[in-house]
């Protein structure tokens, strides 16, 4: 973390889990045990169904919502789909967008991920955009291309101060619900290179502003050293911010660096 030049964001992501009621649960349990003062923003993405249940019961608790998907066209026969405006008018601050359930399960190119991510901009969404590398690229040892070109493809065409509401959360796939965490070494090297793919596009002072995140199986038991490290300002959690007590062990891990 670097809480001098970037925020610092604890997001959960709860894929397609917990219905309206058991959000407003979650919303109530939370509330007595969330620090008041917080030196992260707190961000729960849920699922479409229950965006707008969500942004009504964590608004006074300034944890923000976000969405796990959307589609990037405007309007129009789409059956099933839902965009970025409709998000917005919600409430919805943030959506996820290229996470490798997506990529794996529906499709989801980087030429997709990038028309999303100009879609989000567009609305005045916040994007986060999941890149990660597969077990096999991993040791084949072809990681930092892989991030490398889905940095690219992802954020091509985005200018330099729209790039500034970007989060990249680096997943690796491998590590994603396995309860098989990357090394704090590892995703720092990751996460590095991702910073040095921005300044590379849009030097320093961009790439320095960006919130990177970790993400997969984070908890609460290893949160805090990959917080420690410089280029990691957070995590996209999934099955740790399902229970209210582990999110909270997790956003306090980052409240203490
Ligand atoms: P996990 O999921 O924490 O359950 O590994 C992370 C994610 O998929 O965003």
């Amino acid at each position: 973390m670097n809480t001098r030049y970037r925020k610092t964001i604890i997001a959960g992501n709860w894929k397609m889990n917990k219905t309206a009621t058991e959000t407003k649960k979650f919303a109530e349990e939370l509330k007595p045990i969330l620090p008041k003062a917080k030196r992260c923003e707190v961000v729960v993405c849920v699922p479409a169904c229950n965006l707008s249940t969500a942004v009504r019961a964590f608004r006074d608790m300034r944890v923000s919502v976000g969405a796990e998907n959307l589609y990037f066209e405007k309007s129009g026969a789409y059956t099933g789909e839902v965009s970025a405006e409709m998000l917005k008018d919600l409430g919805v601050k943030y959506v996820i967008i290229g996470h490798s359930e997506r990529r794996q399960l529906f499709g989801e190119t980087d030429i997709i991920v990038n028309k999303k991510v100009h879609a989000a901009l567009e609305a005045g969404l916040n994007p986060i955009i999941c890149v990660g590398e597969s077990l096999e690229e991993r040791e084949m040892g072809i990681t930092l291309d892989r991030i490398t070109l889905q940095v690219k493809a992802a954020l091509a065409g985005v200018s330099g101060d729209k790039i500034r509401k970007c989060v990249i959360a680096y997943e690796p796939i491998w590590a994603i619900g396995t309860g098989r965490t990357a090394t704090a070494e590892q995703a720092a090297e990751v996460c590095n290179e991702i910073r040095a793919v921005i300044r590379n596009m849009h030097g320093a002072r961009t790439a320095r502003s960006v919130t990177i995140q970790y993400g997969g199986s984070m908890n609460p038991s290893n949160a805090e050293e990959l917080l420690a490290q410089q280029d990691i300002d957070g995590g996209l959690i999934g099955g740790a911010a399902l229970d209210p007590a582990k999110f909270v062990s997790i956003i306090s891990a980052a409240n203490q660096e």
